[in-house]
């Protein structure tokens, strides 16, 4: 398809200098003619005066038509990506160079001109601005916010959600205004970058998202796996477990698959947004994410240390989780070269496989067990809970986030949540032969 198309624009663009020179050689030709018997200095001179402003309009289309040819070549690898038909066929430069794809980095703004840290970094860290162009998208009108990112010039594209109304809410829902506004400026920005910028992929990254030195290298390491395991529906730089001595310091390497959708720095394509445009929700959208009917049994990939921190303390939830968890979350420093690494232990079944005898292998222990710092061993151990409530026990106890959204614990996988404890790996498990999730837990 891609190939045909590719073709087919520099076929054109062929045809498009070959007419103009045949139109430029005839012009030529018929002033000759048109002056041909006649004589004197006048003619002559008329005959070259003509020549030169023919040669010199010539050489101004060449240099145009040169121009076109050089965009042509530059844009070359953004058509074929930006296919536009939506169909899952990989391209040929999918296939041949990974790691040319175009991935754009899509910023969400409103009122916040600390924007200005998330844009640095990700302009220091940005390994290509061809490849991962930077859209800001900005919600509420704020005129020193837009006056920060306006300060970027041609390094971002700068866009404006365009209505700025209040939204009419149910009346318990008046305190909520914010998050329905948040939900209304991610369903046009989304719309905005795959069906105006015609992107196939996109990386969505909140104003208080701080990023890691390999952030882009992660994600361009994943977007293969992404786009061609189903069981899969993102890729994200966050791990809600990843608070310093939570995490493995030792592991920046180490990425796990997750029934959790972690949001916060994350990839998604635009096949998964075709599918949740329609029903795009009017607030609480990440929240909407974790519901089985849009998550659909499929898993995110997350980091063991995150490549995002968030520093947004005041933001629309107010700071909820902000002071107790979030200013805590480790952000890695070491970079990591994941796109030369080989990441096929990610794969469902191998990691599944490999997942389950390694979680339940390990021996079981209990909660005061590991509390009373007395085990011996390296580890890795395990807790086991059977319900709601103990699992809140546990994961309260040991220090990790104890919410279960849809029944599924914060970076969960198969009901499993893995963590580091005093220099341990430690898992918090349902019991051997767990099937699916109770969605009814919360
Ligand atoms: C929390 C989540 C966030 C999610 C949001 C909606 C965390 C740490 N954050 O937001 O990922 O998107 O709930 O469920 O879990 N914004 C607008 N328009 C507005 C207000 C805010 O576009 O009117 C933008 C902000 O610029 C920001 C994003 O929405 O990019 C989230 O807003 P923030 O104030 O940071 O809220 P959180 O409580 O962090
Ligand atoms: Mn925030």
């Amino acid at each position: 398809m891609l190939c045909k198309k590719s073709s087919f624009i520099f076929c054109g663009a062929f045809l498009f200098v070959a007419w103009n020179a045949i139109l430029i050689f005839a012009l030529l030709g018929r002033s000759l003619i048109g002056n041909q018997g006649e004589s004197g200095d006048k003619e002559n001179g008329n005959i070259i005066k003509e020549l030169m402003r023919v040669i010199n309009s010539f050489e101004t289309e060449l240099e145009s038509q040169n121009k076109i040819l050089l965009q042509i070549q530059r844009h070359r690898s953004l058509w074929e990506e930006h296919r536009g038909d939506g169909m899952a066929v990989k391209s040929k430069s999918d296939v041949e160079e990974p790691d040319r794809v175009v991935i754009p980095i899509l910023v969400i703004a409103c009122n916040r001109v600390t924007v200005k840290r998330c844009l640095d970094k990700l302009i220091e860290y940005r390994p290509s601005e061809e490849l991962y162009p930077i859209i800001v998208s900005q919600d509420c009108g704020h005129t020193e916010t837009a006056n920060a990112i306006a300060s970027y010039g041609s390094k971002l594209t700068h866009i404006k959600q365009p209505d700025l109304s209040d939204i009419s809410v149910p009346v318990e829902h008046r305190k909520f205004q914010g998050y329905y506004k948040i939900s209304r400026h991610y369903h046009w920005a989304l719309n905005q970058v795959f069906n105006v910028f015609s992107y196939s992929s996109v990386i969505i990254v909140e104003d208080d998202l701080e990023v890691a030195p390999d952030f882009f290298e992660y994600f361009t390491a994943l977007y293969p796996m992404l786009k061609s395991d189903p069981s899969l529906w993102c890729v994200s730089a966050w791990n809600d477990n990843g608070r310093e001595g939570f995490v493995d310091p030792g592991k920046p390497s180490l990425l796990y698959r997750t029934d959790f959708f972690p949001g916060l720095g994350w990839m998604l394509l635009k096949e998964t947004w075709l599918e949740l445009e329609p029903k795009w929700p009017a607030s609480f959208w990440d929240d909407w994410m974790r519901h089985p009917d849009q998550r659909k049994d499929r898993s995110c990939i997350r980091p063991e240390i995150s490549r995002t921190l968030t520093f947004g303390r005041r933001g629309v939830s107010l700071g909820q989780f902000y002071d107790k968890y979030l200013r805590f979350i480790k952000l890695n420093a070491e970079f990591v070269p994941f796109t030369k690494m080989d990441l096929s232990y990610l794969e469902k079944r191998k990691y599944e496989e490999a997942f389950e005898k390694e979680v339940y292998s390990a021996a079981i222990v209990s909660m005061e067990d590991l509390k009373s710092g007395k085990l011996s061993g390296p580890g890795p151990f395990r807790v086991q809970y059977s319900n709601p409530e103990s699992f809140k026990i546990l994961a309260r106890n040991l220090g990790v986030m104890d919410d279960l959204k849809s029944g599924v614990p914060r970076a969960g996988f198969r009901g499993v949540v893995s963590f580091f404890y005093r220099g341990r790996r430690i898992y918090i498990t349902p019991p051997v032969g767990w099937k699916q999730y109770d969605t009814s837990w919360s």
